[in-house]
């Protein structure tokens, strides 16, 4: 069968993390995160990192021409050859236009774009308790989705500590960025019969369930 290249949309703390820690063990496809990558830059100290932080620290977008030239960059290796998970990209119609670019080039497409819908109210509710671990983002949820013991992260031992732009204010932005320039992308999506929905408001067991079946009927539909 061709490649599944699949792209991950919601709003912040739709679970997109979350989902993506359960589906890196199901499928062998490479998970790609902007946040992830940009997070890991800021941590690092790079160019790329300084000149994000502002953007993300504020709620905002990093501008498209940093991220889409990031984003080309990690599509170029040879692990993502075969297919990809996107997570967090594109967020703009400029982002999406250009990966439709960059994919027609090398002759692929998006197989589908999976929208974790999740209203407002959940999301102020589970970013407020979100953990991250230190060493490599892995999230829990104090109340949700807590670690075996608290504060320490299951899956490799680091501490767990609130993201910078988990703050209540910061979050408000996010969302009203999310709303302006992301949510466009749901009907961009749609009208090219690319979209599925996905209830993110059920727990995290379910919405993976609910990500595997699509995802087997996408290769079935594929298979015909
Ligand atoms: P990014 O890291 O992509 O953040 P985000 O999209 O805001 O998403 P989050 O990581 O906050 O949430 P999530 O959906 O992964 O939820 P999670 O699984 O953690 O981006 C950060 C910043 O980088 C952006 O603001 C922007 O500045 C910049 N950036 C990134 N990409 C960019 C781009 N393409 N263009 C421009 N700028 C870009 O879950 C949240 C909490 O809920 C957790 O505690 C979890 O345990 C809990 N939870 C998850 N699922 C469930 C469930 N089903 N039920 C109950 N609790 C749940």
């Amino acid at each position: 069968m061709s490649e599944l290249n699949l792209i991950l949309i919601g709003p912040p703390g739709a679970g997109k993390g979350t989902q993506a820690d359960r589906l890196r063990d199901d499928f062998r496809l490479p998970f790609i995160s902007t946040g992830e990558m940009l997070r890991a830059n800021v941590k690092d100290g790079t160019e790329l990192g300084l000149q994000a932080k502002r953007h993300m620290d504020s709620g905002g977008l990093v501008p498209d021409e940093l991220i889409v030239a990031m984003v080309a960059d990690r599509l170029h290796q040879g692990d993502a050859q075969d297919g990809f998970i996107l997570d967090g990209f594109p967020r703009t119609t400029g982002q999406a236009d250009a990966l439709a670019r960059q994919l027609r080039d090398q002759g692929r497409r998006i197989t589908a774009a999976l929208l974790i819908d999740v209203p407002d109210a959940e999301v102020v509710r589970r970013i407020s308790g979100r953990r991250v671990c230190v060493k490599a983002g892995h999230n829990y949820h104090v109340d949700f989705d807590p670690p075996k013991t608290e504060g320490i992260c299951d899956q490799d031992g680091s501490r767990l500590i609130q993201r910078d732009d988990d703050r209540p204010d910061v979050v408000q932005n996010r969302l009203d960025t999310y709303h302006a320039k992301t949510a466009p992308l749901i009907d961009y999506y749609d009208e090219q019969g690319l979209l599925r929905r996905i209830d993110g408001t059920r727990s995290p067991a379910e919405v993976h369930d609910h990500i595997r079946a699509v995802i087997a009927t996408l290769r079935l539909e594929d298979d015909v």
